[in-house]
C-alpha cells in the first residue's frame, strides 16, 4: 500500500480527540474527501456538533464518547465502529494534551496521567484496531506525535517524553505490522492554533509555548489536517506539516550542543519574563 494511492470514498476513519483542534479538523477534512468518520473524545456535545457538520457533507458520522485513558472505552470504540460500518480503515490516535513543569517540580501523578492519555491511549487504539485490520488485510494507524517528540522541549519534558514514546512506538510497529498490510504513519506537527495552549495553562497555571512560538512557526489545524488526510490518500511513514521541520529536527539531533544552547537561551528568556524555570 505504501506509495500507492488509496481511494478514500466510503473508507472508515476513527479519530480520537475529535471534539477540537487537529482531530476535529481531520474528521471534517476526511469527510470532505469521502470518508465516514467515527468521532471519539470525552465531550459528547462537541462531538455531536462535529457529527452534524459531517452529515451535512453527506457522509456518515458516529459519535462514541471515549476517554482514551480507559481501556474499556477504547475497546467499545472499536467494537461500535465495526458494528456500524463492518470495517475500520484508519485509526488516528490524536487525543492528547501537554503542560508546563520543570522536571525538578514534576508531580508524579500528573506525569503518570499524561502518559496514560498520550502514550497508553495510543497503545490502546493500536491494540484494539489491530485485529480488525489484520482480518481485513489492510489498514493504517496514524499516530499524532509532535516535533517535541524529536527535540525535547525544556519545561515540557513530560509532554515531550510522551510524544517521543509515541514516535518510537510507531517506528517499531511499522515493521511489526507491515506483513499484515497495515501502514503506520507518525505525524509531527509544530505549533498549531488549537485549544491545546488553554488546556495546558488551565492544568498548570502557565503555558509558554504559544507566547514563545513566532507566528511563522504556528499553523492552523486545517493545514495539519490536510497533510494528514493526504497521507491517508497516499500512505507514508512520516508527516511533517511544517516545511523543512523534519530536516531541521534531524540537524538539531546531529548538533546537540548547538540545540542545547538555543534551548537554554529560550528558558533564560522565559525566566526574564517572570516564568518559573530551572
Ligand atoms: N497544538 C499544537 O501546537 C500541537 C503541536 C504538536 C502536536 N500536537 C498534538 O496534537 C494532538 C491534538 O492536539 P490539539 O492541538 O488539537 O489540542 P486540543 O485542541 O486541545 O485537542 C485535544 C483533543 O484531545 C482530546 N482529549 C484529551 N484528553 C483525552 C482523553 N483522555 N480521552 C479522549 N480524548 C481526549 C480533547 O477532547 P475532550 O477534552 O473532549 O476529551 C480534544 O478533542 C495532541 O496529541 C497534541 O499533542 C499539538
Amino acid at each position: 500500500m505504501a506509495g500507492m494511492k488509496v481511494d478514500l470514498q466510503n473508507r472508515v476513519l476513527v479519530v480520537t480527540g475529535a471534539s477540537a483542534g487537529i482531530g476535529k479538523a481531520t474528521a471534517l477534512e476526511a469527510a470532505r474527501r469521502g470518508m465516514h468518520v467515527v468521532l471519539a473524545a470525552r465531550r459528547e456535545d462537541k462531538l455531536n456538533a462535529v457529527a452534524e457538520q459531517i452529515r451535512r457533507l453527506d457522509r456518515q458520522a458516529l459519535v462514541v464518547p471515549t476517554d482514551v485513558a480507559k481501556n474499556e472505552d477504547v475497546a467499545a470504540l472499536v467494537e461500535k465502529t465495526v458494528e456500524q460500518f463492518g470495517r475500520l480503515d484508519v485509526m488516528c490516535a490524536n487525543a492528547g494534551y501537554g503542560f508546563r513543569e520543570s522536571v525538578a517540580e514534576l508531580d508524579e501523578q500528573m506525569h503518570r496521567e499524561i502518559f496514560e492519555t498520550n502514550y497508553f491511549g495510543t497503545v490502546r487504539c493500536v491494540q484494539h484496531a489491530m485485529p480488525v485490520m489484520k482480518k481485513q488485510g489492510s489498514g493504517q494507524m496514524m499516530v499524532v506525535s509532535s516535533i517535541v517528540g524529536r527535540i525535547g522541549l525544556p519545561m515540557y519534558a513530560a509532554y515531550s517524553a510522551t510524544k517521543s514514546a509515541q514516535a518510537v512506538l510507531a517506528m517499531a510497529l511499522r515493521v511489526e505490522l507491515q506483513r499484515f498490510g497495515i501502514e503506520i504513519t507518525c505525524v509531527y506537527p509544530i505549533g498549531t492554533r488549537t485549544e491545546f495552549f488553554e488546556v495546558s495553562a488551565k492544568l498548570n497555571g502557565q503555558d509558554t509555548i504559544r507566547q514563545n512560538t513566532p507566528n511563522m512557526f504556528m499553523q492552523t489545524p486545517e493545514h495539519v489536517a490536510r497533510k494528514m488526510v493526504d497521507a491517508m490518500r497516499k500512505p507514508r511513514p512520516e508527516v511533517w506539516p511544517g516545511r523543512f521541520m523534519g530536516i531541521a529536527s534531524a540537524i538539531g539531533l546531529m548538533l546537540p550542543r548547538m540545540t542545547q544552547h538555543s534551548l537554554r537561551r529560550h528558558v533564560e528568556d522565559e525566566q526574564r519574563r517572570g516564568f518559573s524555570g530551572t
